[in-house]
């Protein structure tokens, strides 16, 4: 596997280093509407019944809702070991508490991204804040070699995420994965990821280099977009072919949509619930500490 780093550059610097190849949709996954935790209700686009992994992804759900007993009973106690999961909100909080003693609260446009390594068990309870409560969680894998490392977190205050105007009518915050001279807020993650968050204004364009070898998907969650013709609307996650840069318009009105990339990890993946691991002996054992309190 491959490990250099492929720093991210601008779409003109790219064009200097010759022939573009765009990224090209391949397949669209819709956001189907399913419940996690204590009945939360979401939309699971990613690790859902139409596929399992993209590599080294493992799961993408959207949570929206303006009632809360949609939401308010959240995701009591449950552990994880061998992934990351990622929460991004756009409106309400989300508490969240460990059994190693952290805890934390994330706030709109706030970021957690949470490498669980060899286990954590928390909770992850919704503040209502004005009814309404808007966000993301994404399952990253780890590679075997850091599936047992010691737990991390990174918690992102909304302002310490970068907010990038690449050209009038086309904003990107930078939850991870460097673009125009920016550092993303995520650091020293193993598939060095993008997560970008994009907001284009109505006939504006994102055009901009993603390293050509990492997976990379779009999930729109406002308005519609089309990338070289395929046209991607709300709730709608698109995979997208290899290539070095991306290119997506918002053709009619405003659209808001996630570009989150990474490197495979190219490793055999077993997967039981809140565990991800290589092989199903490792599962196994990781049933066996978690109900023998070694988390
Ligand atoms: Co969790």
């Amino acid at each position: 596997m491959e490990t250099v780093l492929n720093k991210s550059v601008s779409g003109t610097a790219a064009a200097t280093g010759g022939v573009r190849s765009p990224r090209t949709v391949t397949q669209i996954i819709p956001g189907v509407d399913a419940q996690d935790g204590a009945g939360v209700r979401l939309k699971r686009s990613l690790g859902g019944h139409e596929l399992q992994l993209f590599d080294p992804f493992l799961l993408l759900d959207e949570f929206r809702s303006d009632d809360a007993s949609d939401y308010i009973a959240g995701f009591p106690d449950h552990p994880h070991r061998g992934f990351e999961t990622v929460t991004y909100m756009l409106a309400g909080r989300m508490g969240h508490k460990d059994n190693q003693g952290n805890s934390g609260l994330l706030k709109p446009g706030g970021a957690q991204w949470m490498t669980a390594g060899r286990g954590i068990v928390h909770s992850e309870m919704p503040e209502q804040e004005d009814g309404l409560m808007w966000g993301f969680q994404l399952w990253v894998n780890l590679p075997a070699a850091q599936k047992m490392r010691a737990p991390r977190y990174q918690d992102i205050e909304p302002q310490d995420i970068p907010e990038v105007e690449l050209s009038e009518g086309v904003r990107v915050r930078l939850v991870a994965g460097d673009l125009a001279g920016r550092t993303g807020a995520v650091r020293d993650i193993a598939v060095n990821p993008i997560y970008w968050d994009v907001h284009l204004e109505a006939g504006r364009e994102l055009d901009e280099a993603l390293p050509a070898g990492h997976n990379a998907f779009i999930y729109v969650y406002d308005g519609t977009v089309s990338i070289g013709g395929a046209e991607i609307r709300t709730s709608q996650m698109a995979l997208l072919g290899d290539g070095d840069h991306l290119a997506v318009a918002a053709s009619g009105a405003a659209a808001r949509f996630l570009v989150i990339a990474g490197q495979p990890i190219g490793e055999q993946v077993a997967r039981h619930g809140p565990f991800v691991m290589n092989t199903r002996e490792e599962i196994l054992q990781a049933f066996q500490d978690y109900q023998a309190g070694r988390f």
